[in-house]
Parts: structure tokens; C-alpha cells; sequence
């Protein structure tokens, strides 16, 4: 039996990312003690308005917002240290008063080799074949921590254990550098300096997170794990091989952290309230006539890590049925709601028409397959007026409360918050917080 004492929130993605997932973090960020993350890198891109002012995080956990609160990054994510000191240094700039940050040992290290060969594995797989990648080094460094051939952050704290793992290393990269890609090899010094430094930098926020995170539990405190990416984009259940290199769905949340699947009161789904997508990869509802023009536009739908226009599409409930079962969502957050303000009727697709001509329902299995299918749409009436200044939802136009009823009622999953602009302050909250 538990006796937990704690409340452990879970936050992720439904999508293929940029939900809108910092501002839901942002809003329930008063109320939470603890914020952590759990998978991914810096190839997520967390944008929350305060005051006017845009904060992009990419690497810290959106939580850093909140002096006085801990913010964890777990056991699973793979930490590119130059990006932490430049997120950490921005904000000390903005006068920001910085959270207490704890990072584990265990986190892998991006190094400048992964990002080479992500950008150089990218550009061999040729048009067709590439995944379209942040060119984080996310999957090379992940490839090397299954590999067991890794750095961990731990060995960037104690030189001799650095200068011995790294010099078997770079022997290993510099012949895939050289020999497969005609590359130069990277000399030992330019790579071990840099290293060393980051070890000085990073070592005070170094600390055992998963026992912190435990303690926390133990001790009645509020944590929120911050989900990266999405679901669609998880390496076992999203669109392989059109995804990142981590478990972003629920379980990832654990195995990243350490904390235990008990310990979980809720999980937050995150839904766009259309869809959108970065990079390669089968989006049955992309559009890419005026609507896919006017989402991208009105929804200021550009990547948050490389500026990349999203691809942009009617919301596709085949998607959410599928991420919500995986994820085990509680409740959801529905984001950029007044994104479909001005449109004309909503479209909302409900199945697929596969290239055989039968209808499905449910998310295939195969990529392929997937690449082929046709939406099947309902259309929705739609609204005109402006929901951006709406605090309550008997003040949404009845259209637009229909809409998020018909999420509601299509995922039988309460839509506890929605959100009708990009400021703190543009959302409305029907139980969020509780
Ligand atoms: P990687 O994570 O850089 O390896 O990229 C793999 C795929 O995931 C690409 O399609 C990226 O565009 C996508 N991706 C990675 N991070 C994010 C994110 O935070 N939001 C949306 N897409 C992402």
C-alpha cells in the first residue's frame, strides 16, 4: 500500500508537439513546489508570455519562471551544456530569480560530436528518407547512451574518468567522421577543454534528483513532470521512424525520473486545438492550401528551436483517441482555441479512408499505411467573434463551446482549461488547479 503523502502531476503532449504545453505549466506554476523533466533535450521548445515578454526555454524546465521552486532535470534527458548556460546566464540577465536547479548524474551529455552526426546522418539519408531533426544531437547521443558507450553528466565532474572515457570515444567517432563521412576528425583537446569547463559549471546544481524527487513525494509536496514533445513523436507508439529518440509518452515520465508509477495522481493531456507538426513524417490532416496558410498564420506556428514553419492541419480526433488511451489522460488542457476564431466551419476528422478504401477509426499501426490515408471530416459550425478577452466559459460564443464540448464528449475526457491567447492571463480555468 502507498502512504504517499505528495500529489504528482503528469503533463505531455496529445500532438506531435508545441501544444502549448509551457503555458499550461506556467499557469499551474504557483501551485506546484517541484517541476521536472523527464526525456528529450534541447530539442523542445517551451514559449510562455510573461508580462508581454517571450521566454523560450528549451533545455530548463518551464517552471524556472517561479523563484523558489525546484526544478529538476532527470535521469532521462540528454543535456547540451553549453544551451544550460546560456538558458541559465539569459535568465540571471533578465534578473530573473532563479529557481533551485537540480540535475542528475545520470542525464547523458549532448556532445558536439552527437550534433555533427545528427546534421551528417540527416543529410546522407537524402530527400525522402530524412526524418527532418532539430539537429540537436538528440538521436546520436541517445544511440550512445543505449549503447552504453555514453557520458554521463557524473563524468564531467572528475577529469581522469573524463580524459579515459573520452579518449575511447573519440577514437570511435573520429573514424565514423572521417572514414564515413570525409569528415576531419575532432582533435581530443578541442573536445576534452570545453568538457572540463562544463563539468566546473554544472557541478553545484549536480545532485541525486531521483531521490530528491522521492523526498519531495514523501514530504507532501506538489510536483509536476513537464512532458516533452509528444506523443505521436515517442520512439515506440508515434510515427517511426518520424519521431524523436525518447519514450514520450506516460512511461517515459518514470523511467526519467525515478519516480514509481503510483506515484502519479493525474495526467494532463495537452491538445492543440487543431493540429500542427515539425519535420518529416505522415500528418493525415496537414493542409496545404489556405486553411494549413491561415492556422500557421494566425496561430504564429513556427518552430520554437529552429524557426521552422509547422505544418498545419483541422484537428484529427483519430490522433487524440490514440494518445489519450496511450497516456492515460486524466483531464485536458485545450490550447489556442481562438486560432479558430475567423475560420469558417471547424473541421474535425473522425476516421481515415485507407488506400484500400476501408474506413478506420482507430491510429494504423504501419507508417506507411498511415502515410496513405485520407481524413474523413465532420464539419462544425464555427465562430467570428473575438474569445481572446473570455475569463469564463459561458462567455465563449456557442460555437465555440460546442467545439470543446465535442472533444469533451468524443474523448470522455473533461477539457479542464482552455486557452484563448497567448498570455498568462488569456486562459480559462474549469478546475485546472484542483
Ligand atoms: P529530434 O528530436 O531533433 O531528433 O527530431 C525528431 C523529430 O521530432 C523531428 O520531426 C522534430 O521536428 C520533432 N521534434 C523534436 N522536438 C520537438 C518539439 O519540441 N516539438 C515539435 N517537434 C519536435
Amino acid at each position: 500500500m502507498s502512504n504517499k503523502k505528495g500529489r504528482v502531476d503528469l503533463l505531455l503532449g496529445a500532438q506531435w508537439g508545441d501544444e502549448g504545453k509551457g503555458k499550461v505549466v506556467d499557469l499551474l506554476g504557483s501551485e506546484v513546489d517541484v517541476f521536472a523533466r523527464a526525456q528529450g533535450g534541447a530539442n523542445a521548445g517551451h514559449t510562455v508570455i510573461v508580462n508581454g515578454e517571450k521566454v523560450v526555454f528549451h533545455l530548463l524546465p518551464s517552471g524556472m519562471l517561479y523563484p523558489g521552486k525546484l526544478c529538476v532535470l532527470g535521469n532521462g534527458l540528454v543535456i547540451e551544456p553549453e544551451q544550460f548556460i546560456n538558458e541559465t546566464k539569459e535568465l540571471f540577465d533578465k534578473g530573473q530569480d532563479r529557481a533551485r536547479l537540480a540535475i542528475s548524474p545520470h542525464a547523458h551529455v549532448v556532445m558536439p560530436y552527437h550534433k555533427m552526426l545528427d546534421k551528417l546522418q540527416e543529410a546522407a539519408r537524402g530527400k525522402g528518407r530524412k526524418i527532418g531533426t532539430t539537429g540537436r544531437g538528440i538521436g546520436p547521443c541517445y544511440v550512445d547512451k543505449y549503447s552504453r558507450s555514453g557520458l554521463r553528466i557524473e563524468d564531467l565532474l572528475n577529469a581522469d574518468i573524463l580524459r579515459e572515457k573520452l579518449t575511447q570515444i573519440l577514437e570511435e567517432k573520429n573514424m565514423i567522421l572521417t572514414k564515413l563521412y570525409n569528415e576531419k576528425p575532432l582533435p581530443f583537446d578541442e573536445v576534452y577543454n570545453p568538457a572540463r569547463k562544463w563539468g566546473e559549471v554544472l557541478a553545484p546544481y549536480v545532485e541525486d534528483t531521483t531521490a530528491l524527487l522521492r523526498k519531495a513525494v514523501d514530504d507532501g509536496k506538489r510536483i509536476l513532470l513537464e512532458g516533452a514533445q509528444a506523443a505521436l513523436l515517442d520512439i515506440d507508439h508515434g510515427t517511426y521512424p518520424y519521431v524523436t529518440s525518447s519514450s514520450t509518452t506516460a512511461a517515459g515520465a518514470f523511467t526519467g525520473t525515478g519516480l514509481a508509477p503510483r506515484d502519479l495522481d493525474r495526467t494532463i493531456s495537452v491538445v492543440k486545438a487543431y493540429t500542427t507538426r515539425v519535420g518529416e513524417g505522415p500528418m493525415p490532416t496537414e493542409d496545404l492550401g489556405e486553411v494549413g496558410e491561415k492556422l500557421r498564420t494566425q496561430g504564429g506556428e513556427f518552430g520554437a528551436t529552429t524557426g521552422r514553419p509547422r505544418r498545419c492541419g483541422w484537428l484529427d480526433m483519430v490522433v487524440l483517441r490514440y494518445s489519450s488511451a496511450l497516456n492515460g489522460a486524466d483531464v485536458i488542457a485545450l490550447t489556442k482555441l481562438d486560432v479558430l476564431t475567423g475560420m469558417g466551419p471547424v473541421k474535425v476528422c473522425v476516421a481515415y479512408e485507407l488506400e484500400d478504401g476501408t474506413r478506420v477509426d482507430t491510429f494504423p499501426t504501419d507508417t506507411r499505411v498511415l502515410e496513405n490515408a485520407k481524413p474523413v471530416y465532420e464539419t462544425l459550425p464555427g465562430w467570428s467573434e473575438d474569445i481572446s478577452w473570455c475569463k469564463r466559459f459561458e462567455e465563449l460564443p456557442k460555437a465555440a463551446q460546442d467545439y470543446v464540448n465535442y472533444i469533451e464528449r468524443e474523448l470522455n475526457t473533461p477539457v479542464k482549461l482552455v486557452a484563448v491567447g497567448p498570455d498568462r492571463t488569456q486562459t480559462i480555468d474549469r478546475g485546472m488547479k484542483d
